[in-house]
């Protein structure tokens, strides 16, 4: 039987469970509690595009976390394979950041020529070598801007993955377990309370339950900023596009098992994970402007998710104010796949030694 854990994560999404994986490697012994299934909310519902959402990339340190992140994917997903043999689907597909507007082609122009560096450098390309990279761009596009090295995975099975390698090195991951209460002693949190009515001691917590961080962190007296955004996704079953297109109005990403995932809305809907007429039809006129072929192309599917927004779209990582012993993980917005492994990492130094860490590139 486990001892009390050093740490309770409560949250079974990407974060909660690269912070669960971070941790356990580094010897802590962790106790993570998910109220429904591991991935079963945004983290499941992600299109898994390893690509900062340019939109919110703007400043230095934020897009600095974000590379630092990339970097640490392609051994850490090669590690995970290895010791899990779930195959996580992890492509490097590339990235074509499309023009539809004079205005936008501009502007790409200019990022090109800047030399803004996503993955590698990004290049400007138009006519016939666009149309030789994605020949089923539709004629309006004006042109785009190309990095060849973008990847995308599968989050709901990195998340999946990163729960079991942590189990593997003697966590304990518990679906269907919801934390509802806290036990305090002071200015401390000496455990909590379950859905089950069971009462678990912890040396230390961290809440990384999503947009839900934001009712456990007001049991505690703080107020933390963020908000459900729900995004709404479909699938398509085609295989007419190469590469992760981002578009004016939304994105398209190629999948395995021959799936084209076309996404995605932003809506701030409250706590309403469900798809609508009107986010299906959007969808489907930013994909078709995109890609005319699509219009004749079969919906496999189509579901949504819960982003948890924050007020600059950058994510809220650290000690809750007031708590000794409390710390939170969550905002990550339109970026959680992208930014789990290096939040995993960050929080591990942080509860363990104390220290933020610095944005170190190495093995996962
Ligand atoms: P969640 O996945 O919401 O996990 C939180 C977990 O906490 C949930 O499983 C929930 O059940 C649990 N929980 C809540 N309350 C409790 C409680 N009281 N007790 C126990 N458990 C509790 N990001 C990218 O980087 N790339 C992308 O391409 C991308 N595409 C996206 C597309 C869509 C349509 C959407 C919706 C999001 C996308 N994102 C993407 C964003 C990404 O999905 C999120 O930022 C990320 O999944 C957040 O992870 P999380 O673990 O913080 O939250
Ligand atoms: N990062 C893609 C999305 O949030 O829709």
């Amino acid at each position: 039987m486990q001892r009390n854990p050093d740490v309770l994560i409560v949250g079974g999404g990407v974060i909660g469970c690269a912070i669960a994986y971070y941790l356990a490697k580094a010897g802590a012994s962790v106790t993570l509690l998910e109220g429904g299934e591991l991935a079963g909310q945004a983290s499941g519902a992600a299109a898994g595009m390893l690509v900062p959402s340019l939109e919110e990339a703007s400043s230095a340190p934020f897009r600095d976390l974000c590379r630092a992140s990339q970097e640490l994917y392609p051994s850490l997903v090669e590690l995970l394979q290895e010791e899990t043999g779930l195959d996580l689907q992890y492509r490097a597909s590339g990235l074509l950041l499309v023009a539809q507007t004079e205005g936008r082609a501009e502007e790409l122009r200019a990022v090109c020529r800047g030399g803004l560096e996503l993955g590698g450098r990004l290049e400007w390309v138009e006519g016939g070598p666009l149309r030789g990279l994605e020949p089923a761009l539709s004629d309006t596009v004006l042109g785009a801007a190309y990095s060849p090295a973008e990847c995308h995975l599968n989050p709901g099975l990195l998340t999946q993955a990163l729960a079991r390698a942590a189990g593997h090195r003697g966590a304990v991951l518990r679906r269907g377990t919801a934390v509802v209460d806290f036990l305090t002693a002071g200015s401390r949190v000496s455990g909590v309370r379950t859905s089950d009515g069971e009462r678990i001691a912890a040396d230390r917590v961290v809440l990384a339950a999503g947009p839900w961080t934001r009712h456990l962190a007001r049991r505690l007296g703080v107020d933390i900023a963020t908000r459900p955004i729900r995004g709404q996704i479909l699938a398509y079953r085609s295989t007419a596009v190469r590469h992760i297109l981002w578009g004016e109005g939304g994105y398209l990403v190629p999948k395995a098992g021959g799936f084209l995932f076309a996404g995605a809305t932003v809506e701030d809907v409250g706590f309403r994970p469900r798809t609508t007429r009107r986010g299906e039809a959007s969808l489907r006129r930013t994909a078709a402007a995109m890609v005319p072929a699509l219009r004749r192309a079969e919906v496999a599917s189509a579901w949504a998710g819960l982003r948890p927004g924050s007020p600059d779209g950058q994510p809220m990582i650290g000690a809750l104010p007031g708590k000794e012993n409390v710390f939170i993980a969550t905002g990550h917005f339109r970026n959680g796949v992208l930014l789990a492994p290096i939040t995993g990492k960050i929080m591990a130094r942080l509860i363990l030694e104390g220290v933020e860490g610095s944005l170190e590139r190495s093995e996962g």
